[in-house]
């Protein structure tokens, strides 16, 4: 491995998947702030948690191309990367919310496992087609998460890029299993892959089935902000910007075949987080009905399967690739919560959409509580 300030990849075609949802946005917008002339095409299928919307300040233009289609659709996954000299994947695309796949795990094995087989059979194709093993030109990076590791004991030092997996979600499963095919893809056919892993994100776009944007929306609107079980489980929380910086500087600088964790440092309990955006959102909105809005928090049954603790520790990508995570969390969530407040627009568009009130009414109303 090199210390960082080594040698920079040249990016000259990148193919970002998923990038119509929450991080692939922001890594999108990321790719495209950057100096280098790279073509930046995105591929989204358009689900539920994707939508033009969160592209709606970056149009098509000269170096952004946006694509509706499938990651399962291999031939047009292999037409697109021979036809517009894809050098580069950043794999973003999946099922991500672990309540969805208690519910129905079968989308989250035929996206994230199958769905990225068929993405690495189509980069097998197209880069390793003529039979030599590629330079340095070439790379597949796979975007999963710390869930993959399982759960922490309250004292037990964060994970560490060679943890043993012990995924305990359908979601984490599903990615651990994803993870594990990018791996062996890289050690049969020497398909030149990183991986990175990651900490909860937050920020702007992010669907509001998740715990930060559902509490925002529903403390505005004076509604439930349902915590599972006692509200102790410990999340390690990171701004989505800086986790972007961060999958940008393992493309330009992260070794083939290496793994990096990556994370804020900052860990909180549900509760403690629930508590610090009601705070913001007491400061921001002062004619609010619903101050204080930690009145609103109700103590729902927990998730089955739930995770008391991830952590990350972030010292390889720290000392290897010079990233540290900019934004500290007191910052991030008043940035997210302004982002949410002003943009009333986007949350409106969400909601009128039966697919998100059917799961609102899913996921809460059977258990006797209104979110
Ligand atoms: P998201 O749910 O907001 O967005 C996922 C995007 O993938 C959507 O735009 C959706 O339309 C698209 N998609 C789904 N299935 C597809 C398919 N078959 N073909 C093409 N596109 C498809 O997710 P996110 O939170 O932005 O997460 C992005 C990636 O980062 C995921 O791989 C996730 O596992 C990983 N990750 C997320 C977090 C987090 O906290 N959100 C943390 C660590 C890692
Ligand atoms: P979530 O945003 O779903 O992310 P993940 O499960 O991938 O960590 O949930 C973050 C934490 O918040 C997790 O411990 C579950 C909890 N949570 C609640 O307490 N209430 C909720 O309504 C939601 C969606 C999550």
């Amino acid at each position: 491995m090199t210390a960082g300030g080594g040698d920079t990849r040249r990016m000259k075609n990148i193919l970002v998947t998923g990038g119509a949802g929450f991080i692939g946005s922001s890594m999108v917008r990321h790719l495209l702030e950057q100096e280098s002339a790279a073509h930046v095409y995105n591929l989204d299928a358009l689900t539920y948690a994707g939508s033009l919307e969160n592209l709606r300040d970056l149009p098509d233009g000269a170096r952004h191309t946006f694509i509706e289609g499938d990651i399962n659709d291999r031939q047009r996954v292999e037409e697109l990367l021979r036809s517009q000299a894809i050098d580069t994947i950043v794999h973003l695309a999946a099922e991500t919310h672990v309540d969805r796949s208690i519910h129905g795990p079968a989308a989250f094995i035929n996206t994230n496992i199958v769905g990225t087989f068929a993405l690495l059979e189509a980069a097998r194709a197209v880069w390793l087609g003529s039979g030599h093993r590629p330079d340095g030109a070439y790379r597949f990076h796979h975007v999963s998460t710390d869930e993959v590791y399982g759960s922490l004991e309250p004292d037990e030092p964060a994970f560490h890029e060679e943890r043993a997996y012990q995924p305990n979600s359908p979601y984490a499963a599903s990615k651990a299993a994803s993870d594990h095919l990018v791996r062996a893809y890289a050690h049969t056919y020497g398909l030149p892959v990183t991986l990175s892993n990651c900490s909860n994100n937050y920020g702007p776009r992010q669907y509001p089935e998740k715990l930060i944007p559902l509490m925002i929306l529903n403390a505005m609107a004076g509604e439930a902000l349902p915590v599972y079980g006692d509200g102790k489980q410990v999340r390690d929380w990171l701004y989505v910007d800086d986790h972007c910086r961060a999958v940008h500087a393992v493309l330009e600088r992260g070794q083939p075949g290496e793994t990096y964790n990556i994370g804020g440092g900052a860990q909180r309990t549900n509760l403690e987080l629930v508590n610090e955006l009601c705070r913001i959102l007491d400061e921001l909105l002062p004619e609010s009905p619903h101050r204080p809005h930690a009145r609103l928090v109700r103590f729902v049954p927990d998730r089955p399967g739930h995770d008391r603790r991830y952590a990350m520790d972030i010292r390889k990508i720290q000392q290897h690739l010079e990233w540290e995570p900019s934004e500290s969390l007191a910052s991030g969530l008043r940035k997210t919560v302004q982002w949410y407040l002003a943009n009333s627009a986007w949350i409106e568009a969400i909601r009128a959409e039966p697919e998100y009130r059917t799961w609102m009414e899913r996921n809460y109303a059977r258990r006797g509580e209104k979110p």
